[in-house]
């Protein structure tokens, strides 16, 4: 292990993520619908970026001074090679003691940190509640996500188990990954000797079967790191409230909505606990929470109603699925639920043409349809919860940050034809990324080419894609056949070209 690690696995790169529950701009509804004012975000950090692709896809997209470090330098040499587009993030490579004590940082208005909590040191946690204390703002908003019970109750001495084998049985010479495949075969032969553990937690076994599938990269950060850690709900509230943190809302929109999670009885139930904390820990048990990823504000400016009405009108949103593939269902804890189409037709006619509309508009275009604006309000939020839509910039904070996004998503496509795609565009509009797939990159790729007929086209990005040895899998298998690849190819283009294309053209990345 490095020394420079703090226990921290470092052996592995950690994979090439992007969070939209990172993007200011995406907390704004939460904030306003919490009954808060959103403070003017001008400067933010983000604390162990990773692979930077959150950070730098907000810095280019938005007005927004980013700041950021991660202490692994492989990681911080990738996210500077993105910011050497002229994304404007402030990047190091500082472990968060350093970092959290430089003397040349600003206050900031938010603060993100997006799977460190629970894998990092008590000592370390304590940096990050002293940094929160110091160089928040009053008023600042704070994302944080973490491992919490009792949804772990069941597989952490599983997750034990799996540390502990890789740390006493396999030598750390031959690396982590085949660390992990002893630890998985010998928990897997533990698990058919029918121990008393299995039969008290009959959904262990069924856990060990979905890792062996999992990507190793996120395997090692979750399962093999020294720390690791899932708290309560209220542990964290106790901590955070040293700095002067209070809870705000989820970050998860579907969240938002108690029907599509919480039974009648289980919402008088939590309607009768009249302190806000407690009730969240009873709706973790409620809903088995195993992953919470929460905003916290330091001491927010309460909203008068009529107010915050007003301002929510303001509120722009974006479609960020073809109108017509939008399904009238969602799912939620309790399973799948029917949206009322008397509600969701009118909302999605009114945003159907992809272009930015506020609250107040989609509100006006349902009049007709004889519907208010808790309506409207709460179709958006369901919409932004099941991914089909997403808070956006206006026009003239989108038309001020294009020529930077272009010039990333520029950077990023020239990776993917390098072989290293990663799934992700920027775009101005969202202030933030969105997922484009590696073939529709390749796609794309082949019409700035010049390349003018589909058939030119498809054959191009095939023939990339083929020269770095990948290969398609679809429900499981593997295509292998070039016909059958290059059928999958032409399938892409026609979705690209009917469904993709309009949507990345309003969302400014076309
Ligand atoms: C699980 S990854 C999450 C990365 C990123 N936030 C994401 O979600 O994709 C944790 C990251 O925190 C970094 N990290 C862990 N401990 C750190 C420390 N003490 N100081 C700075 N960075 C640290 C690691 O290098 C790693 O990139």
């Amino acid at each position: 292990m490095s020394d420079w690690a703090e226990g921290y696995l470092v052996d592995i790169g950690y994979t090439f993520g992007y969070y939209s529950e990172l993007n200011p701009l995406r907390a704004r509804l939460a904030m306003l619908k919490s009954g808060y004012a959103m403070p003017k975000i001008a400067t933010a950090c983000e604390l162990g970026f990773g692979q930077g692709l959150s950070i730098n896809m907000h810095a280019a997209a938005s007005d927004i001074e980013w700041y950021g470090t991660d202490f692994n330098p492989s990681h911080t040499a990738f996210a500077g090679e993105l910011a050497a587009t002229g994304t404007g993030a402030n990047l190091y490579d500082q472990a968060f003691i350093e970092f959290c004590n430089r003397t040349d940082l600003p206050e900031f208005d938010y603060i993100g940190l997006h799977g460190i909590w629970s894998w990092i040191s008590a000592q370390n946690r304590d940096v990050i509640i002293d940094f929160l204390r110091r160089k928040l703002k009053v008023g600042g908003l704070c994302y944080i996500s973490y491992n919490t019970y009792p949804g772990w109750a069941t597989v952490a001495p599983l997750r034990h188990l799996l540390n502990e084998h890789a740390d006493t049985m396999s030598p750390r010479g031959i690396g982590i990954l085949p660390r992990i495949d002893a630890a998985l075969k010998f928990v897997e032969s533990l698990l058919d000797a029918n121990p008393l553990y299995a039969r008290a937690h009959p959904g262990a076994a069924e856990r060990l079967k979905s890792l062996r599938n999992q990507d190793r990269n996120y395997l090692a950060g979750e399962y093999f790191n020294d720390h690791w850690d899932p708290m309560y709900f209220s542990d964290v509230a106790d901590l955070l409230s040293s700095a002067k943190l209070n809870y705000l809302a989820s970050a998860s929109y579907r969240d938002h909505v108690d029907a599509l999670n919480l039974s009648d009885q289980q919402q008088a139930l939590l309607r009768d606990i009249p302190d806000p904390m407690f009730r969240e820990t009873v709706r973790d048990f409620i809903v088995n929470q195993q992953f919470r990823r929460d905003y916290w504000i330091r001491g927010g400016r309460a909203l008068p109603a009529a107010n915050q009405i007003d301002l929510l009108r303001q509120e722009h949103v974006v479609l960020t699925s073809p109108r017509e593939d939008v399904q009238l269902e969602v799912t939620g804890t309790r399973g799948k639920a029917t949206l009322n189409e008397d509600v969701y037709t009118p909302f999605l006619d009114a945003v159907a043409d992809g272009k930015v509309k506020t609250l107040g508009d989609i509100e006006e275009a349902m009049k007709s349809a004889g519907k208010n604006f808790s309506q409207v309000l709460q179709a958006a939020v369901v919409l932004v919860g099941k991914g089909d839509m997403a808070p956006a910039q206006d026009e003239a904070a989108t038309a001020a940050v294009t020529s930077r996004t272009d010039a990333l998503n520029a950077h990023l496509l020239s990776l993917t034809r390098a072989g290293r795609g990663l799934n992700y565009l920027d775009s101005p509009v969202l202030g933030g990324a969105v997922a484009v797939s590696y073939i529709q990159q390749l796609l794309l790729l082949a019409h700035q080419q010049g390349l003018k007929k589909t058939d030119e086209r498809i054959r191009w990005a095939w023939d990339v894609f083929n020269s770095h040895g990948r290969r398609i899998t679809r429900e499981g298998r593997t295509i292998e056949g070039q016909d059958e690849a290059l059928a999958e190819f032409t399938r892409e283009a026609k979705r690209l070209q009917d469904k993709s294309e309009p949507v990345l053209k309003s969302l400014g990345i076309l």
